[in-house]
């Protein structure tokens, strides 16, 4: 093996420690990764028929109000001024989220001002009123008022967890937004839009080094020269994989959601006219519809069909991709035993979406990847301090 650093996981957080420790401490790195490509959940290719983009994991939108991130993302790629929005199909009629003043007034069939407004959901949250919410639905009902909450939240929420919110904890939801004014950017964050030639260029420019190696369909756990076994000890390892199975599951199995996402090539130039559909009604069975054309308006797409992707919620089985962190009281505590177990782990760094088991949007997961390069491994290799 000829590394003087291994990275399990070529996602962002993979990827920009490689990028810094090759770039700026001039040390050979290995990153391997389980899938044919690099890049994580963020990866991206064209549709066969139609070369349109399609975000291969869900789709992802780039936004960040972090300066030193955003000054990092830009030495890879460009992004275009896409701003992302959703609206929400109920009852026959489409609304646009999050909830503003435009989806009240076509709700109530009303013309408030925010004043008015804010008063009538304020009126109808007090439903509730001084009551402990003894589980999701009456959370969202103390929130934002029954009406509101029983169109787009209740079964969209029960979709997503493949269970009736009567029966998830309250603490599931901490606030829903709600505009009173006509802003439906769904991001307020200082900088947004999509990397000008795609995810995938994005990716493999910051893989592109002399010093750094990738190696593809490889697992850390199967036996290699850079499995678990013959590289624990000799060199020191960033590990992005599942914190439960790098221990092998001895502290119990963490819980995550998953997604199964469903393609279809359509004849048509444009599908829904938007981005992204959500489904708050019971009858759907899939919670979203994302037709990709719309995040790329300026490229000159096909007009003789479009690539739309229905998307599924529920609970990840062993072998599904986790994508979202369940997060019950019972797995804070495997949690912290898993931490434990980790901070003991001589040379070996955790980070990432599943390394840390936490929610991390793109943005998030390049400036915690920056801290652990800055905090971590530059002090190490510059100065000789202890791995931990
Ligand atoms: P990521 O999961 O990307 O990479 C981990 C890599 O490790 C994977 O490639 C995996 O194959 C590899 N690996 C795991 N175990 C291994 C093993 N044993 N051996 C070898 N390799 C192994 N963010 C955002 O900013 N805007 C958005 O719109 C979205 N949308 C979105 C939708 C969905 C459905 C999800 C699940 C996530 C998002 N995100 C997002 C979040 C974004 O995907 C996230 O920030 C990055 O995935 C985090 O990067 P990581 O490198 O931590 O993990």
């Amino acid at each position: 093996m000829n590394a003087d650093l291994v990275i399990v996981g070529s996602g962002f957080f993979g990827l920009t420690i490689a990028e810094r420790a090759a770039k700026e401490l001039n040390l050979k790195v290995a990153v391997l990764d389980r899938r044919h490509h690099i890049g994580g959940n963020a990866y991206s290719e064209n549709e066969a028929q139609t070369g349109i983009e399609v975000h291969r994991y869900g789709a992802h939108l780039f936004h960040t109000s972090n300066e030193k991130v955003w000054e990092y993302v830009n030495r890879f790629t460009q992004f275009t001024n896409y701003q992302h929005k959703v609206y929400t199909s109920h009852g026959g009629e489409v609304y646009s989220m999050p909830i503003n003043l435009g989806t009240i007034n076509q709700f109530f069939r009303s013309a408030y001002g925010p004043a008015e407004a804010r008063a009538l959901i304020q009126e109808q949250a007090g439903e509730l009123a001084g009551t402990d919410p003894k589980n999701l639905n009456d959370k969202g009902i103390q929130l934002i008022g029954r009406p509101l909450y029983e169109a787009f939240i209740k079964h969209y929420t029960g979709k997503q967890w493949q269970t009736d919110p009567k029966d998830l904890p309250a603490e599931i939801i901490s606030r829903l937004p709600v505009r009173y004014n006509y802003d439906n950017r769904y991001f307020n964050d200082t900088h947004e839009g999509l990397p000008v030639d795609g995810y995938t260029a994005w990716i493999e420019r910051m893989a592109d080094h002399p010093n750094i190696e990738v190696v593809l369909n490889t697992d850390f756990f199967d036996e290699g020269e850079f499995s678990r076994s013959s590289v624990l000890g000799q060199v020191p390892v960033v590990y992005t994989g599942p914190v439960d199975k790098y221990f092998d599951y001895t502290e119990g199995d963490l819980s995550w959601r998953t997604i199964d996402l469903e393609e279809e090539v359509l004849p048509v130039e444009d599908f829904q006219g938007c981005a992204v559909m959500n489904y708050p009604d019971e009858d759907a069975p899939y919670t979203r519809i994302h037709e990709f054309r719309h995040f790329h308006p300026e490229r000159d797409y096909t007009k003789d069909a479009t690539v739309i992707m229905r998307e599924f919620s529920r609970f990840a089985q062993k072998g599904d991709e986790p994508y979202y962190p369940v997060n019950t009281a019972e797995d804070r505590r495997k949690l912290l035993a898993y931490r434990d177990l980790a901070k003991a782990e001589p040379s070996v760094l955790f980070g990432g979406r599943l390394g840390t088991y936490k929610y991390l949007d793109m943005h998030m997961a390049i400036g915690s990847a920056l801290s652990m390069f800055e905090n971590k491994i530059k002090p190490h290799f510059s100065g000789g301090s202890k791995l931990e």
